[in-house]
């Protein structure tokens, strides 16, 4: 049974997965079982979400709808993470790290990926500026996510680096609870 809003009205959430390629991955996500236990308001918005990352090889993305938003869980190329740790702070618009799992840290790229050898990538798909969700499989001029609504470049780090985006795209908490399995939240 779906958990309770404020109004005491149940609610369908909506929690699926999709590889880059737009297939469909049955059961890469699941809701934790919060509503068994009636929990609070301040429970719920902590809710936290297990993704199956099994299936993701390099150059894949999945995006799973988290809390009502987009998130990007990319198992980055040896290529894409070279990319991204050559760049030279200096060139950032916003140098901070803007990871949940690691407040306060710079832009670098080692501040903004899951693992240190920085294959995996998770972030929210909400563009900074305004709110649209970027394309990505490595649109735009930085080879990472390109946002088509006003012309804002993320490079592969997610990382704004051109347009009017103020603010590189954020890292939600989240950490591997097994090989294979990321926690959202
Ligand atoms: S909402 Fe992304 S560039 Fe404006």
């Amino acid at each position: 049974m779906p958990p309770e809003d404020e109004t005491g009205n149940r609610r369908d959430f909506l929690c699926h997965a999709t590889l880059g390629t737009g297939a469909v991955v049955t059961g890469a996500a699941v809701w934790p079982l919060i509503d068994q236990m009636n929990p609070s308001a301040d429970v719920r918005a902590e809710a936290s979400v297990e993704v199956d990352v099994s299936a993701v090889e390099p150059g894949m993305q999945l995006t799973v709808t988290w809390r009502g938003k987009p998130v990007f869980i990319r198992r980055r190329t040896p290529e894409e993470i070279a990319a991204a740790r050559a760049v030279d702070l200096a060139a950032l618009i916003d140098r901070q790290a803007e990871n949940a799992n690691r407040p306060g840290t710079d832009a670098q790229d080692g501040n903004r990926t899951l693992d240190e050898a920085g294959e995996w990538l998770v972030m929210v798909g909400v563009c900074t500026h305004l709110g649209c969700v970027p394309v990505g499989n490595g649109a735009g001029d930085f080879g990472g996510w390109f946002c088509p609504c006003h012309g804002s470049h993320y490079d592969t780090a997610g990382r704004i680096r051109k347009g009017p985006a103020p603010r590189n795209l954020p890292v939600p908490l989240a950490r591997f609870i097994d090989d294979t399995t990321i926690r959202l939240g």
